[in-house]
């Protein structure tokens, strides 16, 4: 697909002409990644954060938000309630938080590999290299970092100067898969002063990054944030709207690029709109990340408003199975590697590209 569609696509409005791109990622993610729904159990582990990203609620200048460290027994304790519900992988969250060392995260990895059998993946923002290492070592098998946008302007406004020696984000995607980890990332929908070029672009740089995961989710503006505050947007016309319509166009030609990979269906979009995750299912999604933080915590975690509201929170793998059965899906069960990994580590470490994912045309349905 040429840039010139991409972007006739972002801008697309009619539910009606969408519906075609939708049902064409969605016949794409039952090709390739088949009809389970995989389980990722969310733990938020720290909101303490040494960062200043200009959108984030539990940014550092944040002085209004309580901030909590679990316990590595809490960590253990939530671990064991996501074996128990039936996930295979448990998602380590948290902010950039120097308490969080890499000598406690990887004992913590050690024993949930060890105690239940999970996979672990891990979230915790920019980290020296040396870290990772011992990460994969301990065991950790993936890496969440979404790059947030492609736009170097927008993206070096909301975030404050790098610490030196430190290396930007995106080359730590590119170590993340030499150190052997699946390796996920993204971006957000709708930041003020991106364009539907810049859309494009991310879309482009999934592919050229090479990911195994990929999570979009709309920009939601939180009001302690300088973003949320002065969001100093495009004109109108030019600025990419952070709405469910156009989150889901994005996750819709994330799958016809990118046709191997595991996309969540996230939580930013499900706080849009009650049935945001259903929609996020229909339009190219594969997997869920309910959230196991202990409740007491939740609320101190608002990375945005409305994150955590009940109705994301304490669902029972009933209500989940039913939700399923609605869309005609299974319950995806063991750790569940996006498809585009395994074909990459067959050769191990040469970063082959995948079979399954096409580096030059993306057959859509045409929209002109
Ligand atoms: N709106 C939507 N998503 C956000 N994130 C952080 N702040 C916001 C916000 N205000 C996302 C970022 C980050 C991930 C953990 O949460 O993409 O990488």
């Amino acid at each position: 697909m040429e840039r010139t569609e991409i972007i006739r696509w972002l801008r697309e409005r009619n539910p009606g002409r969408l519906a075609e791109l939708w049902a064409a990622a969605d016949r794409v993610r039952h090709d390739h990644v088949g009809d389970q729904i995989y389980l990722r159990g969310l733990v938020e582990v720290s909101s303490y954060c040494r960062r200043n990203c200009a959108y984030c609620g539990i940014r550092a200048g944040n002085f209004r938000v309580e901030r909590f460290r679990l316990t590595a027994d809490e960590v253990l304790d939530c671990a064991a309630r996501v074996a128990d519900f039936g996930c295979g992988t448990v998602v380590l969250q948290g902010g950039e938080d120097p308490k969080l060392t890499v000598d406690l995260v990887a004992s913590l990895v050690r024993r949930i590999k060890t105690e239940f059998g999970l996979a672990v993946t891990l979230s915790f923002g920019e980290r020296p290299l040396a870290d990772f290492h011992v990460l994969r070592a301990a065991g950790a098998d993936r890496y969440l970092l979404r790059f947030e946008t492609s736009n170097p302007e927008v993206y070096a406004r909301l975030h404050p100067p790098h610490i030196a020696g430190e290396l930007p984000r995106r080359e730590l995607l590119r170590e993340l898969h030499a150190a052997g980890f699946e390796v996920g990332s993204g971006s957000m929908i709708g930041l003020p002063g991106t364009s539907y070029d810049d859309v494009a672009n991310d879309l482009l740089d999934f592919r050229e990054l090479d990911l195994d995961m990929i999570g979009v989710g709309p920009y939601i503006p939180h009001p302690e944030t300088p973003l949320g505050s002065h969001p100093r947007p495009l004109p109108p016309n030019e600025q990419v709207p952070n709405d469910w319509l156009t989150t889901c166009t994005v996750v819709a030609l994330t799958r016809l690029f990118c046709p191997a990979t595991n996309i969540p269906a996230t939580t930013a979009l499900a706080t849009l709109r009650p049935d945001g995750r259903e929609l996020g299912f229909r339009c190219g999604a594969n997997v869920w990340m309910p959230n196991f933080t202990p409740p007491r915590y939740r609320a101190s975690y608002e990375i945005y408003p409305g994150k955590a509201a009940p109705t994301h929170a304490e669902l029972r793998l009933h209500d989940i199975s039913e939700i399923l059965a609605r869309l005609g899906r299974t319950l995806g069960r063991g750790p569940g590697p996006s498809p585009h990994y395994l074909t990459r580590s067959v050769t191990a470490n040469t970063r082959a590209s995948c079979s399954e994912c096409p580096t030059s045309s993306v057959a859509t349905p045409s929209i002109s």
